[in-house]
């Protein structure tokens, strides 16, 4: 059994046309997808639905094979299902080690948020050493670092991530891939939206390409990277700057 699974999902907002259109696909546990797309082809609107941010208008989410559709986001999270939006930010004014706790906001167990805190503070070292100091004085890297961060103080079994190089200098994405490397090696599921569709698919084990709010093709995120007609159609101005390996 897959651990997440949509099947045959119609989404959209308000009164507006369907942006997922029969979307179906099973996220494995310990799996790492990459989801890449044009723009407007549905990849956020995927996720939202995912988190409970926007309700289904038809077809299915599971998860561990018991459907939550109309889940609210608060339910999804707590069932195991982390989702870092594209515009999320940290609490400015508030330290670091506090924007940590907020993270864990739903665990009562003071000494699990110690420990998750610990780990967090061993995979990003300059966050320890920047724990009292207001998260708003952080670089951008280390603001997103931050909010990493935050999402693994609940332990998810899930861990989706939209668009988590957006912005940032090329070396500062490539510490945010590597933390990525890193949190896959730890067994966390990771499904990410990646503008950087190499940079992303490299990173992944499991490439799915949405276009028109269905998934056009998916496959080892290696055989998606190589295949002729998807570079062309959808890694192609990656391609043509030279993002060589
Ligand atoms: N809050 C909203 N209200 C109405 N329409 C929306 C809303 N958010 C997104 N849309 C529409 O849904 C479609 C898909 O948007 P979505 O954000 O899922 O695309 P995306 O694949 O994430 O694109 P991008 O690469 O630009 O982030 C677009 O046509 C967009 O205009
Ligand atoms: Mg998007």
């Amino acid at each position: 059994m897959a651990l997440l699974e949509v099947r045959d999902v119609d989404a959209g907002y308000g009164a507006g046309p369907n942006i997922l259109r029969g979307l179906s696909l099973k996220v494995e546990a310990g799996k790492s997808y990459c989801i890449i797309g044009p723009n407007g082809a549905g990849k956020s609107t995927l996720l939202k639905v995912i988190s409970g941010l926007l309700p289904t208008r038809a077809g299915e989410v599971t998860f561990r094979g018991v459907p939550f559709n109309g889940a609210r986001p608060d339910q999804v999270l707590a069932a195991g299902i982390c989702f870092v939006p594209q515009e999320q930010a940290v609490f400015p004014e508030m330290s670091v080690r506090e924007n940590l706790v907020m993270g864990g906001y739903l665990v009562k167990d003071r000494g699990l948020i110690k420990t998750r805190m610990d780990r967090v503070f061993e995979l990003f070292p300059i966050l320890a050493q920047r724990a009292s100091l207001d998260a708003g004085k952080l670089s951008g890297g280390q603001q997103q670092m931050l909010t990493l961060g935050r999402a693994l103080m609940i332990d998810p079994d899930i861990l989706m991530l939209d668009e988590p190089s957006l912005g940032l200098a090329p070396q500062v994405a490539d510490q945010i891939f590597a933390t990525i490397r890193e949190l896959e090696d730890l067994g966390i599921t990771i499904v990410m939206v990646e503008q950087n569709a190499i940079r992303g698919l490299q990173l992944a084990d499991w490439g799915v390409v949405l276009d028109l709010g269905i998934v056009r093709f998916e496959g080892p995120a290696d055989t998606i990277l190589e295949d002729q007609r998807i570079r062309e159609l959808y890694l192609g101005k990656a391609v043509d700057a030279g993002d060589a390996p």
